[in-house]
């Protein structure tokens, strides 16, 4: 089974979040089980610097705007899997992240940007870039490849079938009406049947629409976003496609996260000898100049900071959780106000609660592996794997009810769980975990439960393998 995974962003060449975890996780998983496995990227200033031996492929000359666009065929750094490059420098040679500007406004030209991404997909579908190799399935990720969906159905001329996954309904590629020409399709999906949204041009409608197969990645999410909800403004879409859509949820790289052999953390332990992770734990309280009791409950957050994470509502939590013993260590970065309000937490609480803003790997893990607990009190969460991380690292979740949280982390057990997207509800969740950790060998046990959970790839990528031989199913013999 050939399979073009189309996607955005790659761990570790561009990361923006948990999509970028995927992308380079599943594939690999993937090609383990025996399919030949393909990424395609944009020609983003990272990946152009970090895949390896790049060669050209095909010179596609001036398209979307861009005078020189090539193709080009190189390796991942650490997995070498097989990855086209899209070099087009006009449209992503830049500094920024992959959908902003150093400023944070989105590129004024991302509808070029990422119908070229689709598009090429479509043309390695079709044979017609790459003939030495024809995918079977083009697994598009996120709206940023969706038009890889809506293109191969508009041309036909691939037997390839389509899956569409579905990371994070909240970011959808909307686009002005007017700007429909540049797309270089045909007009009769300028309607609320293809890609029109609300008077404007949608790329996740192009993956929602004309995709064999839809899937997003926990079962939870997937009922959530059939819902007035969760659904943003999608939900009828969605209900319609039936049984095309589905969830399957995330696994975690478990080498990457691995307490028994992670490099960057003070000490190394597993569920056995839990004895490290207490040093961790020392060792990150000196780190952020926490105050060093044992009888703290060291919980952290390593997030995005966005409406999504509902981290607001620690925030509200957050004064009276410091005076029942709670230490806070936080890391991330996202909106100025949700910043500056931890900033001063960290000023109104000395030695009790730490600000990190910053992108930072090595200190995630060390994070990950000296805390007690970690946060995730979002509202609405696809997946999430920092909670993954935190169950590997016995570091237990105290996690919403919603999403992958729900399908992730099992409340008194692994973990635990609130309901109502409020500070209190929040607040009682964590003063259980408090309460848990007066007894030791309570906690020990939901400890070596957590860490005993099955996170690897390896499930969730037998089932994609028998969803793509379904969607072929849907698109006849291959
Ligand atoms: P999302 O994709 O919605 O941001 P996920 O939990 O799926 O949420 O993935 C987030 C990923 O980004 C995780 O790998 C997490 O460790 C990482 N991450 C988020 N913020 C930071 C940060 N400030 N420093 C390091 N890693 C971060
Ligand atoms: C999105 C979601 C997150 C999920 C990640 C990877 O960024 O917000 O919940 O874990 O994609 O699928």
């Amino acid at each position: 089974m050939r399979v073009l995974h189309a996607a955005a962003e790659v761990f570790p060449l561009v990361k923006t979040g948990g999509l970028a975890d995927v992308v380079a996780a599943l594939p690999l998983a993937l090609a383990e089980q025996g399919a030949d496995i393909r990424l395609l990227l944009p020609g983003l200033p990272a990946v152009m610097d970090g895949v390896q031996g790049a060669k050209t492929v095909i010179d596609i000359g001036s398209c979307f705007g861009a005078m020189r666009v090539r193709l080009l065929l190189a390796r991942m750094p650490r997995t070498k899997l097989p990855v086209y490059v899209v070099d087009a420098p006009y449209l992503y040679r830049r500094e920024g992240s992959p959908y902003q500007t150093v400023a944070g406004q989105e590129w004024g030209d991302n509808l070029q940007r990422f119908a070229l991404l689709g598009w090429v997909a479509a043309h390695l579908a079709a044979g017609d870039a790459d003939p030495r190799w024809l995918p079977d399935v083009v697994h598009a990720h996120d709206w940023h490849a969706a038009m890889a969906c809506a293109y191969m159905a508009e041309h036909a001329a691939s037997p390839a079938a389509t899956v569409f996954t579905v990371h994070n309904l909240a970011f959808q590629g909307l686009f002005p009406m007017h700007d429909w020409a540049l797309l270089g399709m045909g007009s009769h999906l300028m309607s609320p049947a293809g890609l029109e949204f609300h008077g404007q041009l949608s790329f996740m409608k192009a993956g929602l629409k004309f995709a064999d197969r839809i899937t997003t990645v926990s079962p939870t999410y997937a009922r959530e976003i059939a819902t007035t909800e969760f659904g943003c403004g999608l939900d009828g879409v969605i209900r319609d496609r039936g049984a095309a859509v589905s969830g399957v949820i995330n696994g975690i790289d478990t080498e990457i996260w691995n307490p028994a052999s992670d490099s960057a953390i003070a000490n190394r332990f597993d569920a056995e000898r839990l004895a490290g992770k207490a040093e961790c734990r020392r060792a990150l309280q000196t780190e952020l100049g926490l105050v060093r009791e044992d009888s703290a409950l060291l919980l952290t957050v390593i997030s995005r900071l966005t409406a999504q994470k509902g981290l607001d509502l620690l925030l509200a939590a957050l004064p009276d959780l410091v005076t029942q013993g709670v230490q806070f260590a936080v890391q991330g970065t996202g909106e100025p106000a949700l910043e500056a309000a931890f900033r001063m937490a960290q000023q109104a609480h000395p030695g009790k609660v730490h600000m990190h803003l910053g992108y930072d790997e090595a200190r995630a893990h060390r994070l990950v592996a000296g805390a007690d607990v970690i946060a995730v009190p979002s509202r609405f969460e696809p997946c999430g794997l920092t909670q993954m991380y935190g169950l590997r690292y016995g570091t237990l979740p105290v996690v919403r009810r919603t999403g992958g949280l729900a399908d992730t982390v099992a409340d008194g057990s692994t973990g635990f769980l609130f309901d109502e997207a409020t500070p209190a509800a929040l607040r009682r969740a964590v003063e259980r975990a408090l309460l848990a950790r007066r007894d030791p060998a309570a906690w020990t046990a939901l400890q070596r439960r957590a860490m005993a959970q099955e996170l690897s790839w390896k499930e969730p990528a037998q089932q994609y393998l028998r969803l793509y031989a379904e969607a072929r199913g849907a698109t006849g013999p291959a």
